[in-house]
């Protein structure tokens, strides 16, 4: 079977200088005067909107150890440590830039900062032990996929397959995986497994973002707003590596096998957008005026591609 595996790793750890070319949601929402943020009914960044929809379902009072993976400039925990400082904070990232980065970002800060250079596939279970809650935002799409596999195999005797196939096997097997429709499928291997291991270390809360193919407009704006959907990860090209979209119906089945409660949903949902006439027009029209329109509809289009689990499970609660 010629199956790809795709790792983004050697691309973070060694030619990583940017992320001007992902502009992820937190970085577009990030400057005050970003035409992005004139569309929200809450004009605010990235950080602020996501600790104000978390602080409604969490017991922020009980989070004292929190963790982000993948953190980027640092500018989402910069938000949330203004909003509550936490005892503890302990921030994981591949990329020496950008852990830097991170570094920098929040030197003026008081707590106990612990920064780890690693990818998190890696790191060891003891650093998760009295982790309270984790946040990985836009950074489970980079983990390793496999493509173009055959179904075929999931059928034989695992003793018989090779080590990543093996692998593969027993994520079907353990979790209970819907039989894949394509002839060739792909899997999101690494995210699968790092929320694996965030389930077994009983991280009792773990909110994960990332570009789904599985999204969908639902309501109102089913007519308005186009996402495209597929039950196969579809690859993003971008500079120097490879993303993939993420099918969250596999991380439900892995968090639901493990206890938790799930909500699941667009980004929509916690950065609400107020459909002006302007903006109806910039979504109706067949094709963009200007350059800010085509970033604005972009970027509306981006907060329901973006999908989130919020995990949720007490600490010491049933295995
Ligand atoms: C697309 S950026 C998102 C940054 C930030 N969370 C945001 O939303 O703007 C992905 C982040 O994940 C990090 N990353 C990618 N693979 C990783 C891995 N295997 N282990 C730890 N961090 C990783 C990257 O270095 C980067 O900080």
């Amino acid at each position: 079977m010629d199956f790809t595996v795709h790792s983004s790793a050697d691309y973070h750890r060694q030619d990583l200088r940017t992320l001007g070319w992902e502009t992820t949601l937190c970085n577009t929402l990030a400057d005050h005067r970003s035409p992005c943020r004139m569309t929200l009914k809450i004009k605010d960044s990235y950080g602020n909107l996501l600790f104000d929809y978390l602080n409604g379902l969490l017991p922020f009072n009980l989070i004292t150890h929190l963790l982000e993976v993948g953190g980027g400039y640092g500018w989402l925990m910069r938000d949330f440590i203004c909003r509550k400082p936490f005892q503890k904070v302990t921030m994981i990232d591949i990329s020496p830039h950008l852990l830097d980065r991170q570094k920098n970002a929040l030197k003026d800060f008081p707590g106990a900062f612990s920064f780890r250079e690693e990818d998190f596939l890696e790191t060891p279970p003891m650093v998760l032990e009295d982790v309270d809650l984790a946040l990985l935002n836009e950074n489970i799409g980079d983990y390793p996929t496999i493509t173009d596999l055959t179904k075929d195999f999931l059928i034989s005797s695992p003793s018989m397959l090779s080590p990543d196939l093996k692998l593969v096997w027993e994520f079907f097997a353990r979790y209970g995986l819907p039989e894949p429709q394509h002839p060739a499928f792909h899997i999101n291997i690494g995210a699968l497994m790092a929320l694996e291991k965030l389930c077994c270390a009983h991280v009792p809360f773990i909110f994960l973002s990332e570009h789904s193919c599985e999204a969908a407009v639902a309501g109102a704006y089913r007519d308005l707003i186009h996402v495209s959907t597929s039950d196969n990860p579809e690859c993003i090209i971008l500079k120097g590596h490879d993303e993939f979209t993420i099918q969250f119906s596999h991380l439900e089945k892995i968090g639901r096998y493990y206890g938790y409660k799930i909500i699941r949903g667009p980004v929509a949902d916690f950065i609400p957008f107020e459909m002006t006439a302007r903006l109806r027009a910039i979504m109706k029209a067949p094709s963009p005026w200007r350059d800010e329109d085509e970033i604005i509809r972009y970027f509306i289009e981006d907060l329901y591609k973006y999908e989130y689990l919020l995990l949720s499970k007490e600490k010491h609660g049933p295995e």
